[in-house]
């Protein structure tokens, strides 16, 4: 039995660290295992123009631990009136690494994101010329739309215009949770590839509602049912360079996620590659993690792999059921069954 496993120091392609007091209590926990990340937009208000993304990146950088050599990788909160050219500007100063697109209103702090495609066009046009990436919160919104039917939905609706529109445009499915999303991203030959969170490889929509409603296991896209699990468990674990890892880390405080209305989000940053140890070992897939969790999105962003290793060792893990901030506790993603891989 495999005793350790070393690989390229992973990378998190999606990931919310918030601001403020939030912000340095959860950096950390991503900072120790993780070499950069892709830090989402949407704050309150949210990140939209290269200066709004120096800022953000300014106030990260103070919040490191002493000595943490994190990068954060910055985005731009896609809205009706994004300026091309202030776009352009950021991302050619190597500042933004990708824009993300939230359909209005889709989840947490969404409500300036775009309801009509129409008015980006020229955006698109601009990010395809310069190959700037598009990160897409990938549901429709419409009422009329079944909660578990909207990534599918989007896919028709919203991703496969867009991309027939502007062939040239990289695009990232974040988040995936259907098989149709994984599919849908085999089919295409180019400029198409998704991110996977850890607890979609986990959760099914049974862990959320069978039993009693567990508001820590609610997040956006929600999670679907069995077939789907296992189809983004097979993605995973594949090898295939078009999947790799994208926590969705969205720590809430539990104050807000145990309410009528509750937030969305899981808190995955601690526990991450001990989770992920697990599933790739459940599926006899362990020479695939570095693929998954270090290769495959550099390859995709156009950055070099990192050049620094970590190492898991087959041993018990701890974690803490909470973590404290000043707002109050944060829960940590329960995986719901026992981990055997820690991070040295
Ligand atoms: C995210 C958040 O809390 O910011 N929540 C979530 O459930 N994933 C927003 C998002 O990525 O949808
Ligand atoms: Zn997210």
């Amino acid at each position: 039995m495999t005793q350790s496993l070393t690989l390229r120091r992973p990378d998190d392609w999606h990931l919310h660290l918030r601001d403020g007091d939030m912000l340095r209590a959860v950096l950390p926990h991503t900072a120790n295992h993780f070499a950069r990340a892709i830090i989402m937009p949407n704050l309150v208000p949210p990140v939209v123009t290269g200066a709004d993304a120096a800022a953000y990146r300014e106030r990260i950088m103070a919040a490191l631990p002493e000595g943490s050599d994190f990068e954060p990788l910055m985005t731009l909160y896609l809205t009706e009136d994004t300026d091309p050219e202030d776009l352009a500007a950021a991302h050619a100063s190597g500042l933004v690494k990708a824009v993300k697109l939230y359909p209005a209103g889709a989840t947490t702090n969404s409500a300036s994101g775009v309801s009509d495609f129409s008015k980006v066009a020229k955006v698109f046009e601009k990010m395809a010329e310069i190959g700037l990436p598009l990160c897409t919160h990938g549901e429709v919104t419409d009422s009329d739309v079944d909660i578990f039917d909207r990534e599918a939905v989007f896919i028709d609706r919203v991703l496969d215009p867009i991309r027939k529109d502007h062939p040239a445009l990289r695009v990232i499915m974040e988040h995936i949770t259907t098989k149709d999303a994984a599919d849908y991203v085999r089919s295409a030959d180019q400029n198409l590839a998704a991110t996977i969170t850890t607890h979609h490889l986990v959760i099914n929509r049974n862990h959320i509602l069978a039993g009693g409603i567990k508001p820590h296991y609610y997040c956006l896209p929600v999670a679907k049912r069995e077939t789907h699990r296992l189809a983004l468990r097979a993605a995973a674990t594949s090898g295939d360079s078009r999947f790799f890892l994208g926590t969705d880390s969205a720590p809430h405080t539990d104050a807000n996620k145990l309410l009528p209305c509750g937030c969305a989000g899981c808190f995955t940053a601690p526990n991450t590659m001990s989770i992920l140890a697990e599933v790739f070992e459940q599926e006899g897939k362990l020479d695939q993690l570095e693929a998954f969790a270090s290769l495959n999105g550099p390859a995709y962003y156009g950055l070099p792999a990192n050049e620094d290793q970590i190492t898991l060792i087959r041993e018990t893990p701890s974690f803490p059921a909470q973590i404290d901030t000043p707002d109050g506790p944060v829960t940590v993603f329960d995986p719901d069954m026992p981990l055997h891989w820690r991070v040295a």
